[in-house]
């Protein structure tokens, strides 16, 4: 839907993993991508090398999850504080939307792929959204994966959106404070459409959320590993999914 807005560097290479079971696959995977840079850097090459083969990390991890029958991927690919990074690193990462779609739009549509955006529209440069457009309704129809790029995302921005939203709704009537509840708060949310995530990974050894769908990660079991993004594999993947698979999910019961 077009909406209002709309490793540390691992030494090992990767283990051949043994393949996840067949069910309780996680229905909804999201992924903070970190280590770009550090990857380049570690390489003598300029940080947007590291966007570049981080690019490439996105068609691999979808293609790995849309064969593990995840129904949903979103991807952080850039947040609300990005923009504090230098132009030169912006303007390439703002073009790498229109890049990876350009060379991956057949294969995307061959597996079924839909794709979706979640973040602020207005800031974008206008050939980043009609990339995304064009990608949006080419694939809307199309019913397997559904993979979200979350695009000049903020979860606190988001989350303040909807508060507003609602509290209109309550000075016009149309809703009391006694009905406000999480059914409400999602519905007002830019992932009114997705499920919550079961399972959340992040690369680059990093510890944090960084502002990333705070309020749908909630119960979701968190993966955290050192390798940094442009290294992450389909191995990688399926051992996150494995250790998910491991856990016991009591949503705070017994
Ligand atoms: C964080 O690593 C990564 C980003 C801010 C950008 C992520 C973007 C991609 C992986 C490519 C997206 C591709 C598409 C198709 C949209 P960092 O740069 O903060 O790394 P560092 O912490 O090592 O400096």
């Amino acid at each position: 839907m077009i909406s209002r807005l709309w490793a540390k560097f691992s030494k090992s290479s990767p283990r051949p993993a043994a393949q996840p079971q067949s069910g309780n696959v996680p229905k909804h995977v999201a992924v903070i991508m970190d280590g770009n840079g550090r990857w380049a850097k570690d390489r003598g090459l300029p940080r947007i090398a590291g966007h570049h083969s981080g690019m490439k990390a996105v068609k691999r991890i979808t293609m790995a999850a849309d064969r593990l029958g995840v129904e949903y991927l979103t991807l952080y690919a850039f947040s609300t504080e990005n923009w504090k990074r230098p132009k030169d690193e912006v303007d390439f990462l703002m073009k790498l939307p229109q890049q990876f779609l350009e060379i991956e739009i057949d294969d995307l549509m061959e597996k079924n792929v839909q794709v979706r955006v979640m973040g602020h529209r207005e800031d974008l440069p206008s050939f980043t959204i009609k990339a995304l457009d064009e990608a949006m309704s080419k694939t809307a129809n199309n019913t397997g994966l559904v993979l979200t790029f979350a695009l000049n995302y903020g979860s606190r921005k988001e989350m303040l959106e909807a508060i507003k939203e609602i509290a209109a709704d309550v000075q016009e009537g149309r809703l009391t404070c006694d009905q406000i509840d999480d059914h409400v708060m999602s519905s007002h949310l830019l992932t009114r459409d997705l499920p919550d995530p079961d399972l959340l990974i992040r690369t680059s050894g990093e510890l944090r959320l960084s502002n990333f769908m705070l309020w749908q990660l909630a119960y979701s079991e968190m993966w955290f590993t050192d390798v940094y993004w442009p290294e992450f594999s389909e191995t990688h993947f399926e051992e996150a999914v494995q250790e998910y698979q491991r856990r016991a999910r009591r949503y705070g019961g017994l």
